[in-house]
């Protein structure tokens, strides 16, 4: 591993694209890669629009309108970095989707949706930066999963095969990436209040919160500080791990 320049800015010099960042832990992600002087692509679908413009003024980086799922989402985002930055460092795959039912009333559409955003994208999108040399030698991927695709989470089969699916695929492809010293890992957050946790009834939230072992949910930082640190120097050496950001030991 190479030190940085400074530990006070560990990403100084890196380019950072974060999907989903219009919002919730995508955009605390955001301001922590960019905080640690990265330079941020802020992507998120284009409806996203006015969010995802405060997201990148504020980290002081730039919007990109992208739906992870669209066909040409790779090409898109590849053409980008390569004109406006020579490529990308590291890039985080946190657009996710819920479409919660129990598993009887789970029709093919929301298996599809949850699959396409959560697992699908994350890969074909990695695939194709890597092809194209857009994620550069030495690059960082990090994946978003979640405890649901550890532990499971009742009426949540598509989205916890999905996050489950992201940890296989962070393992398998992990000594593919290493042929050109890129790492990839994932973070599977327990309970983040977000819009997307605020659509769970408040007592199915409260259980999620005191299941925890640290007897709290944790917040969007706690997230974003470990995507940190799998995006800086000080984790050269660490690649096809998943890390549980869930204060939860037991599980
Ligand atoms: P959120 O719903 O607040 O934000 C998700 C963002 O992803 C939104 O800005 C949305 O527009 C974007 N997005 C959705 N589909 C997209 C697409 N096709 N292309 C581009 N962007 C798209 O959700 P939250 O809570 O911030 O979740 C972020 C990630 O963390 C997701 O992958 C989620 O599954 C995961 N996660 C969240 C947990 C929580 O408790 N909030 C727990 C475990 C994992």
């Amino acid at each position: 591993a190479t030190a940085p320049a400074s530990w006070d800015k560990p990403l100084a010099g890196k380019v950072a694209v974060v999907t989903g960042a219009a919002r919730g832990i995508g955009a605390t992600i955001a301001e922590v890669l960019a905080r640690d002087g990265a330079t941020v692509v802020a992507a998120d679908v284009p409806a996203a629009g006015e969010a995802l413009a405060q997201t990148a003024n504020k980290v002081g980086g730039t919007a990109l309108a992208l739906d992870v799922t669209a066909s040409d989402a790779g090409d898109k985002l590849a053409a980008h970095l390569l004109e406006r930055h020579g490529g990308a460092d590291i890039i985080v795959h946190n657009a996710g989707i819920t479409r919660d039912k129990l598993l009887a009333n789970m029709d093919d559409a929301k298996w599809n949706a949850v699959i396409g955003v959560n697992l699908i994208a994350p890969q074909k999108i990695t695939d194709v930066l890597v092809e194209k040399g857009a994620l550069k030698e030495g690059g960082r991927v990090v994946d978003v999963s979640s405890i649901a695709g550890i532990a499971g989470n009742r009426g949540q089969t598509n989205y916890g095969a999905s996050k489950a699916g992201v940890i296989g695929l962070v393992q398998a492809t992990a000594p593919v990436l290493a042929q050109k010293n890129i790492t990839i890992n994932a973070v599977a957050p327990g309970f983040i209040e977000t819009a997307m946790t605020a659509a769970i009834p408040l007592a199915t939230r409260e259980g999620g919160r005191l299941m925890s072992s640290l007897q709290q949910g944790g917040e969007t930082v706690d997230v974003a500080e470990t995507v940190a640190w799998f995006a800086s120097p000080a984790s050269s050496a660490v690649t096809g791990q998943v890390v549980r950001v869930c204060g939860q030991s037991m599980l």
